[in-house]
């Protein structure tokens, strides 16, 4: 009954995108950027954050939770913008719900893939994502044979989010979890995590000017736009909007907002699951 009381997406619906939080904001600018526009709905799942050390039965229930509510707000396509939901609840998510689903693994995975001459990949993530297998399997799938090197880094999340880019603090951190790949001379490294991309003249600096690094906002956006095309979705005229919505603190979410747009975020409603 659900599904026919629906109206079908057209062009001109909007674009569901979710995160734990406030990182998925990198993947947001990503799609900002490469679909001017379209309209993007973010729900970031700030009463709930992080997704990075729960289970996949929970981080399922919370992404399907979002997706439905996403999904009744009229979206015509659902961009999973966290890593750790994409690792854990991609599947289900796809089955549990009538529009397309992109996540970010797979289009990371494939620009990895092509960017690595020597086929040694490192990927870095939470212990969530990186537990799952997700990313290794994923790599693990395709013509040419990859060695992968991969490693949680839990504390880079809240580095990030206390603004703490640069500086003794993260460099050792960085140098702690990224050691191992640099001896194992990897050529590429997937950011599996939404804050990471901050993290990139850090990383630079650790891991040396050669190696790639793959963000997985950018090959995102460029998934979503060709799946948009695929289905005929895809908005070709208007201009685009944005509404934010999260389950608590809004005034928080819009202030830390500005660290990953670079630009403010006027406003968010919160929304309550689960009550
Ligand atoms: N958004 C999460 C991810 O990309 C990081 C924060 C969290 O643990 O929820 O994995």
């Amino acid at each position: 009954v659900d599904t026919l009381k629906r109206v079908l997406p057209t062009a001109g619906s909007p674009i569901g995108v979710f995160d734990s939080g406030v990182g998925g904001l990198t993947v947001h600018r990503a799609l900002r950027r490469a679909l001017p526009k379209e309209k993007l709905l973010y729900l970031g799942d700030t009463a709930r954050v992080p997704y990075g050390n729960k289970s996949k039965a929970t981080v399922t229930r919370y992404s399907l939770e979002i997706g439905r509510f996403l999904e009744s707000k009229g979206i015509k396509l659902l961009v999973v913008a966290c890593n750790s939901a994409s690792a854990l609840a991609l599947p289900a998510l796809k089955r549990g719900l009538s529009v397309p689903v992109v996540g970010v693994i797979g289009p990371a995975v494939r620009a990895a893939r092509s960017a690595s001459r020597s086929g040694r990949i490192g990927v870095i993530g939470t212990e969530a994502t990186l537990k799952s297998g997700a990313y290794q399997k994923a790599l693990a799938h395709g013509s040419e044979p990859v060695r992968v090197r991969a490693a949680a880094c839990p504390l880079f999340v809240p580095l990030v989010e206390e603004g703490w880019w640069e500086g003794a603090v993260p460099e050792g951190a960085a140098r702690k979890y990224l050691g191992p790949m640099k001896s194992a001379g990897i050529d590429s490294l997937i950011l599996g995590c939404t804050h990471y991309p901050l993290l990139k003249p850090l990383l630079k600096k650790v891991l040396g000017p050669r190696v790639n690094l793959i963000d997985c906002g950018t090959e995102t956006a460029r998934e979503t736009a060709s799946v948009l095309t695929e289905h005929g979705l895809a908005r070709r005229s208007g201009k685009g909007s944005e509404t934010f919505y999260v389950t608590d603190a809004a005034e928080r979410f819009s202030r830390s907002a500005r660290r990953f747009l670079r630009r403010q975020v006027l406003s968010a409603r919160v929304v309550r699951f689960g009550a």
